[in-house]
């Protein structure tokens, strides 16, 4: 992330009415349709969105519902990147609290970038978005130098390009730290779980 974004100089998000409130992944979907143009940038949440399922269900135990607000979240945690760079963070937060969405899932894309936006994960929810932002969007490069993709792509493999400094440069291996850090999950637990989740997305 570029280090020209702001912090979002406030720690409190939506309206704890709202708790529960989210939007059907149609709209969630259409909502990107709309803000994100990139295609690529809209793989990236997608997959993000998915990944943060999967670990609430399989992870955390979590209901169904509990499952989509760390979609949602997923979904929408750089919506407003392609056409908001200067207002990242900001411009998709003031748009969920608009639409009453559930508090947590603000809260949750407010604190994917603690360094950028000043807010510190608070939850696993928070802890785990965090941690898997930049290393899914680290292993889909890694998938896409090879010509079967993520067919046979291993977590040994991740882990050599991660000490490379050079590849995916622009990926912060500071912020991947950072967030593994705070969680109790191994990082090969963690790129094999997001290979697994997120390679099928489209
Ligand atoms: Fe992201």
């Amino acid at each position: 992330m570029s280090s020209a974004i702001l912090s979002l100089g406030r720690q409190v998000f939506g309206n704890p009415a709202n708790k529960g409130n989210i939007m059907p992944p149609e709209e969630a979907h259409a909502l990107l349709n709309e803000w994100v143009p990139n295609e690529r940038l809209r793989l990236h949440m997608k997959q993000v969105g998915a990944v943060m399922k999967a670990w609430a269900l399989e992870k955390e135990g979590a209901d169904e519902p509990t499952a989509r607000k760390w979609e949602l979240a997923g979904l929408l945690h750089d919506a407003d990147w392609e056409k908001y760079p200067d207002g990242h963070c900001r411009v998709i937060i003031e748009k969920l609290e608009a639409l009453n969405i559930d508090p947590e899932v603000i809260h949750c894309i407010a604190s994917h970038g603690p360094r950028y936006f000043g807010v510190e994960p608070e939850n696993n929810m928070d802890r785990m978005i965090y941690a898997f932002d930049e290393l899914s969007g680290f292993i889909h490069a890694a998938a896409l130098i090879r010509p079967t993709r993520y067919e046979g792509l291993d977590t040994k493999s991740v882990l050599k390009k991660l000490k490379t400094p050079s590849f995916a440069a622009q990926v912060s291996r500071d912020d991947i730290n950072d967030a593994l850090s705070r969680i109790d999950v191994t990082l090969e637990v963690l790129i094999e779980f997001i290979i697994r989740h997120q390679k099928d997305v489209q």
